[in-house]
Order: structure tokens, then sequence, then C-alpha cells
């Protein structure tokens, strides 16, 4: 369990794409949530919202996603419809609640910190709706993906923290951006509340094998095929800073186990929700029952 600095108690995450720019689910999540509760209680959850950046991004297109033995990979590069279309569908839809009934935490992406700053002046209007901010600077098929370098990285922290929207941030970050931890972790305290981990580049789980997306610089690899990958990382991460990582690629109940054995705080379920969208309603209903 996570306790985030605004009260906000998180041990159930969906990671960022699996439910949408409003937490309420993709169609067929929706459909799946009108079979009854049991099937899906998106209640259970702390949602991270699909990442949004300041201008519509075309990316390279929703239909970018395969399906491969025990998970995805997908190159959707960052496609959103902007941050003005949030805004006016999502954002200034939110009710204004007390922390025990907010559950949602925006995604956001910019390489530029003055958008960061202006980005972080818009979110204390939202200091009452949201209960995070997750910066994702780590998505393996957007632009720029390998020439983050950390001191840009811990600018970027240093704007979103710029104004006092009272959220707490999370630091999205890949298995492929392995090198730029130390550092980061270095200069976290103050800046970074939460750690959580995004898909793999294909190269990393499949070294001599051409991606589909090959096209695209490979795309990102998730689900159970990225375990091997992202729980070394999330080891590697947990053991580096106090601060409280989010642990990934959930695909069998025994998982839940096996992330907190290896340092998570809080569980995450991403590409599972799109691949057996009733799991992780069912694995937490076990979990809690079992806890
Ligand atoms: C189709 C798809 C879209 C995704 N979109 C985003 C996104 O917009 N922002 C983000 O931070 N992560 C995104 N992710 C990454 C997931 O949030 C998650 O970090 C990743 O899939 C690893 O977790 P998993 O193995 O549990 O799926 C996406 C993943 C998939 C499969």
């Amino acid at each position: 369990m996570i306790v985030l600095s605004n009260g906000h108690r998180m041990e159930y995450v969906a990671a960022s794409g699996s439910l949408g720019y409003d937490g309420k689910g993709w169609p067929q999540e929706k459909l799946l949530a009108r079979c009854g509760r049991n099937f899906l209680d998106l209640s259970l959850f702390t949602k991270i919202l699909k990442t949004i950046t300041f201008l519509p991004n075309e990316g390279h297109g929703y239909t970018q996603i395969d399906f491969v033995k025990g998970g995805m990979v997908n190159a959707v590069g960052l496609k959103n419809p902007g941050f003005e279309w949030w805004l006016d569908n999502v954002g200034y839809k939110l009710p204004e609640e007390k922390e025990s009934q907010r559950h949602l935490v925006l995604s956001l992406y910019s390489q530029k910190p003055t958008r960061l700053r202006w980005f972080s002046e818009m979110l204390v209007d939202f200091k009452r709706r949201l209960v995070g901010v997750e910066l994702n600077f780590s998505c393996p098929s957007a632009p720029g993906f390998s020439d983050w370098k950390a001191d840009m990285i811990l600018k970027s922290y240093e704007a979103m923290k710029s104004y006092d929207h009272n959220l707490p941030v999370f630091c999205k970050l890949s298995a492929g951006q392995r090198k730029l931890v130390p550092e980061i972790c270095r200069q976290a305290k103050g800046l970074i509340d939460v750690f959580d981990i995004n898909s793999v580049p294909w190269h990393m789980v499949f070294p001599r094998q051409q991606s589909p997306f090959a096209h695209l610089g490979g795309g990102g690899v998730s689900g159970k095929i990225a375990q091997e990958v992202n729980w070394n990382f999330l080891r590697y991460l947990s053991n580096l800073t106090d601060i409280p990582v989010i642990g990934p690629s959930i695909w069998d109940y025994e998982d839940i186990g096996r992330v907190r054995s290896y340092g998570a705080k809080a569980i995450s379920f991403g590409s599972v929700f799109t691949c057996y969208p009733w799991r992780p309603t069912q694995f937490v209903r076990k979990d809690m029952k079992e806890k």
C-alpha cells in the first residue's frame, strides 16, 4: 500500500493506457462493466489515465498494437487528442471531491519544461479532482525515447512542482532507461513521489527477432512476456530508492505476491486489462480476501 502525501491510499492501480482518457475504460471494458461488478469493478483501482500531450498528437495510431504469446507489443506512439480536448471532455466534468472519493491520476508528456510549468499551473484547478499526476518520459515508441538524459528528466519534475497544486508526482520509467536511474534516484527527493514502470523496448525482450513495428522503432512489449525484464528493473529500482515503486506486468494471480517480494509497494495492471479484462477485478478481490 502506498499512502500519498494528499492521503490517497493506493494498493491496486490501472496502468496508463488500460482504461482510456477518463478511467471508465475502452468500449470492451465498458461492455464488460455492464455485465456486473463481478467482472469489472473499477472502484477497486487508482486509475492512471492515458497519456495526454499539450497539442493533439497523431503518434503512429491506435491500430499499432499486436498480440504476442503472453502479452502485447504496441507502437501507438502517444497518439492522443491533446490537453484542451481532455479538459473539455473529461477534466472540467470531474467533480471536486474529498480525497477518499477521488481515484484518477493524469498522465502527461512534454519535452519542454516551459509547457510542464504551464501544466503545473493548470493543475491547481485539479487538486480536488485528481489524486496525482504522472510524467511519462518512457514510452519506447515516443519520439526521442533514447535521447532523454537524467538532468532533462529532473528539470521536468522541477517544472511540474512550480505551482502549488499539491498533487503527488509519479515518475514513469522504462527498463530501457536503466542507465538514467542512479542519477534520477539521487536527486528525486522532493520532486518525485512514486515510481512506476513502462513497457520494455522490443529488442530487450526479443534480441534476435524482428518486431512487427520495426519501421516504428520496434515498439514496447508488455504483459507476461515482459515480466523477466520488468521485474529485474523493479528489483533494481526498489533497491536504489526509498520512494515507493509500483510493480508492473501482472498476468496471473500469483504475480501479485511475486512483485511484492521484489519490492513493489502497489500493484499495477496494464496489458492484462486488454487481454483478460475480468482478471484484475478477480485478482484484487482474491488478494483482499487473503490479506
Ligand atoms: C496499448 C497500450 C497503450 C499504452 N499507453 C500508455 C500511455 O499512454 N502512457 C503510458 O504511460 N503508458 C502506456 N502504456 C504502458 C502501460 O501503462 C504499462 O506501463 C505497460 O504496459 C507495462 O505494464 P504491463 O506489462 O502490466 O502491461 C500502454 C501500454 C499498452 C499495451
